[in-house]
């Protein structure tokens, strides 16, 4: 699927926030549970270490500081809100849905709320849809959160995926503005490559394997990535007129540095250009987008006017691109 705006309504990111859990794993810690090196973790994905939720957080308890930051920093009440939509993968339960959970502690009585679930790509999908009800019309300010606590489905004794996730959530709150916002977006699924990466104990189909913890094929999965950053980058870009020389600001899924590192250089974008911070909180799938778009934030890297590209990829398989011409320095 691709699209550009051309409804001529313009929407766009008006505030941002971030929220991880305290705790810090970092590799030494890694070094003692499982049989890995710091020198291994290291070479093959670059993350120095990750934030781990305790036992009794959930997703909402990261998702609901993030939702209020980005609230304030839009200078935008809960009540103002008409829609809510959480990309996740772990919510707290099956339902309610964290996107009800967070509208009801937020006070956003007025707002349709639901999550969605397309992996690590599960927040450009929730960007596009939100962007699509404004669009539409059916609504006129929407939270969009993201996040994930990948800990609690992880086979702690597998060091091939353990390694390589951290937990965390981010928020943006959408609205209309006078000019620039979203270009357009590309996104994409395949499901034939599912078995890649997948939770198979997790649904109705649990039967045929009651473990509930994340599998994942990492060499299948690294070719994808590599792949598919690049060409969903391409293909919005070209459909939008532009090539990457006009984009200011290439955040990647933070998925291993290594893979950020080959699509960076296939594209041929700078890396001074490219946002980074897979080294302090790993793979945080759904929340990986926007907390690196609030890192980007924080260090004054989002000014108006600049182009800023945002291309995600996980499970399903799944991908999805965003352009935006950034509107307001948060
Ligand atoms: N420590 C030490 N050794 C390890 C570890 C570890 N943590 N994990 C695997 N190994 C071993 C393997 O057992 C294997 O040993 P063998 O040669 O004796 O069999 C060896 O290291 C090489 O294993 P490979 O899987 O071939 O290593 P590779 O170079 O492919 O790196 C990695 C593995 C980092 C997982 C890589 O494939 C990768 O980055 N894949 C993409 C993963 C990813 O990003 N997934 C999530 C994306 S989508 C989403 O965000 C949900």
């Amino acid at each position: 699927m691709i699209g550009t705006a051309t409804n001529g309504r313009n929407i766009s990111i008006t505030g941002l926030g971030c929220h991880v859990p305290e705790r810090v794993l970092d590799n030494a810690e890694l070094e003692r549970l499982v049989d890995t090196t710091d020198e291994w973790i290291m070479a093959r994905t670059g993350i120095r270490e990750r934030r781990i939720a305790k036992p009794e957080e959930a997703l909402t308890d990261l998702a609901l500081p993030a939702s209020l930051q980005a609230l304030e920093s839009a200078g935008v009440q809960a009540r103002d809100i008409d829609l809510i939509v959480v990309a996740t993968v772990t919510p707290d339960m099956a339902f309610p849905s964290c996107g009800a959970i967070i509208a009801d502690e937020l006070g956003a009585t007025d707002a349709a709320a639901y999550d969605l679930s397309a992996g690590c790509t599960g927040f450009m999908y929730a960007l596009a849809q939100a962007y699509g009800m404004m669009a539409g019309g059916l609504a006129e300010r929407a939270l969009v959160v993201g996040g994930d606590v990948l800990s609690k489905i992880l086979d702690w004794g597998d060091r091939s995926t353990l390694v390589l996730f951290g937990d965390g959530a981010g928020a943006v709150v959408l609205e209309t503005v006078d000019r620039g916002g979203f270009l357009g977006f590309e996104l994409g699924a395949d499901g034939s490559g599912g078995v890649h990466l997948w939770l198979p104990g997790s649904g109705s189909r649990a039967f045929e394997d009651p473990e509930k913890f994340v599998k994942m094929n990492g060499r299948e999965v690294f070719k994808f990535a590599t792949r598919i950053l690049v060409q969903s980058a391409e293909t919005l870009l070209a459909r939008c007129g532009l090539t990457i020389d006009d984009v200011d600001v290439y955040i990647p899924h933070q998925a291993n540095v290594r893979i950020i590192e080959h699509a960076t250089k296939k594209l041929g974008i700078p890396s001074e250009r490219v946002v980074m911070n897979v080294d302090r909180y790993g793979n945080t799938s759904s929340g990986s987008i926007p907390l690196a778009l609030a890192d980007a934030g924080a260090e004054g890297r989002l000014e108006e006017g600049k182009l800023v590209l945002m291309t995600g990829m996980g499970a399903g398989l799944t991908w999805g691109s965003a352009l935006i011409e950034w509107t307001k320095e948060l």
